[in-house]
């Protein structure tokens, strides 16, 4: 099968990267590319081989499994719960599953809802009302609610994100490897901190151990949880909120509904994720032995394969007139927090943060304009995460 050169439509493909899975898909559920980031692999698009690959066992998590042959740089963090399969996977799930229930996420609302609003107000302080929605609230909500619930008020959060931004998305692998060390070595200066001063948060608990299960993380195990959720703090729930906002101000109608209605703000949320989720295409998965998809083998022996959630959310197979952004169909069953045992930890908590980031914003914000042309709205890199760097915005109350 011949290779499908992704990384040659330059930024066209990441700025609009949807019509060229749709075409893939129209040939195939399964394609051999070269990706952006320099590695090949096998994309799979549309929405039944999409998920059936989320949720089948013969592709591994683990990064030991992966083909010597792909030259793809491990990133230095411990292992954690996306670099690793059952029993370990299960372990490390657990250990945390219970902090991110809907029930016990519920109970961050007053502090999320109070974070928002005091965002949104110094918005609408800007002199002029010009501002850059990402740095004034998709990205400083979600990592604050992060740190809090870890115990790391004072994180670094400048240096943190662009080493979060790098290694995860930068298409120069020198880059991509420094920002992971010092990322690394900054975890492990915090990890041995909080070991010093205890507090009542999950940082602390996880160091200490849950004298409950009697289970502890090792320094290794530790290091790779934290560096999981703090990255997940930093990379996801900011675009769902810019790509979200986006959406609403390009499709002034839907706006509109959303404004008369906002008990819909639920079904809306959900909408966003469907229509430009922040998860292009998920974290790595190699072949344990080989596997055919729509006729196509896939060779094993630690073939990277991706998953274009991107595309399984706009297949018409699953989503009638997948490309129209509408608030009021239902777009559950979408796959943009995955599926199967990796499917998003954090899902409850990202729902909570959008759905209050997004309502005090228009409850607040009586006027709320793009203030920067579509086209010239510049990307992130990569194929993993979906979401503008800046999206300049005009606000008055
Ligand atoms: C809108 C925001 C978010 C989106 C779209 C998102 C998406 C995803 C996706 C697609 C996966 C599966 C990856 C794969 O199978 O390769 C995942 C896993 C995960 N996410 Fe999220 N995520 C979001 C927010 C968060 C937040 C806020 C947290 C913080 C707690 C979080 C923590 C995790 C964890 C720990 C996993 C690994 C679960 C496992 O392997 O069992 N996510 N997320």
């Amino acid at each position: 099968m011949s290779i499908v050169d992704l990384a040659a439509l330059g930024e066209s493909f990441t700025r609009d990267p949807y019509p060229v899975y749709a075409r893939l898909r129209e040939r195939g559920p399964v394609h051999r590319i070269r990706m952006p980031e320099g590695a090949e692999a096998w994309l799979v698009v549309g929405y039944e081989a999409g998920r059936a690959a989320l949720a089948d066992p013969r592709l591994s998590k683990d990064w030991n499994r992966a083909s010597p042959a792909l030259g793809i740089d491990a990133i230095a963090a411990g292992p954690h719960m996306l670099r690793v399969d059952p029993p370990d996977h299960t372990r490390l799930r657990r250990l945390v599953a219970r902090e991110f229930t809907a029930r016990r996420v519920e109970q961050l609302a007053p502090r999320v809802r109070q974070t928002a609003g005091e965002l949104v107000d110094a918005m609408l302080a800007a002199p002029d009302g010009r501002v850059d929605l990402v740095e004034a609230l998709s990205f400083p909500l979600p990592i604050s609610v992060i740190c809090d619930l870890l115990g790391v008020p004072d994180l670094d959060r400048h240096s943190f994100r662009a080493w979060s931004n790098d290694a995860l998305g930068s298409t120069d692998a020198g880059r991509r490897e420094a920002a992971a060390t010092a990322m690394a070595r900054y975890l492990a200066r915090l990890v041995d901190d909080k070991r010093r001063h205890r507090g009542d948060d999950l940082m602390s608990a996880l160091i200490h151990g849950r004298e409950e299960d009697g289970d502890t993380l090792s320094h290794e195990e530790l290091l790779g949880m934290a560096w999981l959720l703090l990255v997940a703090g930093h990379e996801t729930t900011v675009n769902l909120v810019s790509n979200g906002v986006l959406a609403l101000l390009t499709h002034p109608e839907q706006l509109a509904a959303l404004r008369a209605d906002p008990s819909r703000i639920d079904t809306a949320v959900e909408e966003m994720l469907r229509y430009d989720g922040p998860v292009e295409t998920p974290t790595y998965r190699f072949t344990t032995e080989p596997l055919t998809i729509g006729g196509t083998t896939v060779p094993g022996g630690g073939a990277l394969v991706l998953v274009a959630l991107a595309d399984a959310n706009r297949d018409p197979g699953r989503f009638p007139d997948p490309d129209r952004f509408d608030i009021t169909r239902d777009a559950r069953g979408h796959v943009a927090f995955g599926h199967g045992i990796h499917y998003c930890l954090g899902a409850p908590l990202a729902r909570l943060e959008a759905r209050i980031a997004l309502g005090t914003l228009l409850e607040r914000c009586g006027s709320l304009a793009l203030d920067i042309h579509p086209a010239a709205i510049t990307w992130r890199q990569g194929m993993l995460i979906r979401g503008p760097r800046g999206l300049p915005v005009r606000v008055s109350p």
